[in-house]
């Protein structure tokens, strides 16, 4: 790269930095094949706004994490803490043990760690090896950056987290409890009533709508963009070692972020993968939605940011490990690959693209006064 290009180059990047973080900035650092660029005297690792920083290579264009929409921004602290009670009491479910955070848990990446999602009637304890009588026909789903969604679902049948949050309520094998009958628990419990008013000033009331409200304001506060990744776009090149580079150029060369696209590593493009079908289990994806022959077996692309933690893989949960997903994948991509591809791919995501650090926080108790669905550490025989 020229002198100039990348004196240009670390101009944009300070700027990023700067805090225009919905601006598309171009690194020109593609095809550079892995190598770091000379720290050339710059301020090094310190990222102060400002100052000049190091300029990452990528294989892509440098793309700034985006901005949080306003809807996430302008909420009342309190909507999203009776978002956070309601997400794990399990008083909205038909036996009064099972919770959205059943089956999306802090300690599976806002996952549950099986391969397809067990609700109702398979008691309190969470993740392995909960099973039970009401099994859903897909993996459950992370919920990290729904605030930067357009469709949601495996096959993208909603476009609205609100819309969304009353679903898992009327699906028999989550939750199946009437949502006139949830509202009626919630408002025969008097911490609740003072805690939806205090939640939505202008229309303080146990509704079905403000259950959702609330439920989705919480859900969009689950922000994953604190990992090394992340780190080093921002010029805290160290954060990256030479493998684990490596890895994000042969992701690149794999064509792997043609659909999990940086920064958010997910897109709204719905692919069919040839996952195994499992026996017993009807699935056509996409196609169940646009009745389109083609889209038979089309599913969205979900983010590889926090994948390490959100095992099995793919709609139906029927791959163990991120190794298995990864080589699955590097065999759709029809170029040839080596054992070593598989290995510097799976620790880029592993490593990469972890951060969990804003994942639900599990309460110790709930207004309905139920016990709280336990997982991880809160396991009955830890
Ligand atoms: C029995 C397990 C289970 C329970 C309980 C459950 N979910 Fe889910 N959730 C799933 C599964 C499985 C999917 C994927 C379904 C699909 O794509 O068809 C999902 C998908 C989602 C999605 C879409 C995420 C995305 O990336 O598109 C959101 C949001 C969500 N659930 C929120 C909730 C909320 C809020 C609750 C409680 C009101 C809840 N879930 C209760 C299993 C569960
Ligand atoms: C054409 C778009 C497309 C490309 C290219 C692509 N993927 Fe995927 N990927 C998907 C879709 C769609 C799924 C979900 C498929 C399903 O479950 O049916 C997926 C799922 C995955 C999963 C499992 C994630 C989870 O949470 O279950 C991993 C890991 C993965 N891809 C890695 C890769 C890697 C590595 C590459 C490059 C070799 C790659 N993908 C290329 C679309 C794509």
């Amino acid at each position: 790269m020229s002198r100039y290009g990348q004196s240009a180059a670390i101009l944009i990047l300070t700027a990023l930095v700067a805090g225009c973080g919905s601006a598309t900035g171009t690194a020109g650092s593609a095809g550079s094949g892995g190598d770091v660029p000379g720290t050339g005297g710059s301020a090094g690792n310190g990222g102060t706004a400002g100052a000049p920083i190091e300029l990452p290579s990528l294989p892509w264009p440098l793309t700034a994490f985006p901005e949080l929409p306003d809807i996430a921004i302008d909420v009342p602290e309190a909507r999203i803490e009776l978002g956070n009670l309601l997400f794990f009491d399990p008083v909205l479910s038909i036996d009064s043990e099972t919770a959205c955070g059943t089956c999306h848990s802090e300690f599976w990446g806002m996952s549950d760690g099986l391969p397809l999602g067990v609700g109702n009637g398979a008691g309190l304890p969470a993740g392995p090896p909960r099973e039970g009588p009401n099994v859903s026909r897909r993996n459950s789903l992370s919920l990290f950056n729904l605030a930067f969604r357009e469709s949601l679902f495996w096959d993208g049948r909603s476009d609205s987290l609100q819309e969304q949050a009353i679903m898992p309520l009327l699906d028999e094998n989550e939750l199946n409890l009437d949502p006139d009958i949830a509202i009626d628990r919630l408002a025969a419990v008097p911490e609740y009533v003072e805690l939806f008013a205090a939640a939505f000033p202008e229309d303080p009331r146990v509704t079905s709508d403000n259950l959702a409200a609330a439920l989705a304001a919480f859900q969009r506060t689950f922000v994953s963009n604190r990992s090394l990744y992340d780190a080093y776009i921002k010029g805290h090149l160290g954060t990256l070692d030479d493998e684990l580079i490596e890895g994000m150029f042969r992701f690149a060369e794999m064509g792997c972020h043609d659909c999990h696209a940086p920064p958010l590593f997910e897109s709204e493009i719905f692919a069919n993968r040839n996952i195994p079908a499992i026996d017993g289990i009807e699935d056509e994806g996409l196609a169940e939605i646009t009745e389109l022959p083609e889209d038979v077996g089309k599913f969205r692309t979900p983010s590889l940011r926090n994948a390490v933690v959100t095992e099995p893989y793919f709609h139906n949960g029927s791959v163990d490990t991120l190794a298995d997903a990864v080589e699955h994948e590097l065999g759709q991509s029809g170029l040839p690959f080596t054992d070593e591809d598989v290995r510097l791919i799976e620790r880029f995501i592993n490593k990469a693209l972890r951060d969990e650090t804003r994942a639900a926080l599990r309460p110790r108790t709930v207004p309905s006064g139920l016990p709280v669905p336990v997982d991880g550490q809160l396991f009955p025989f830890l």
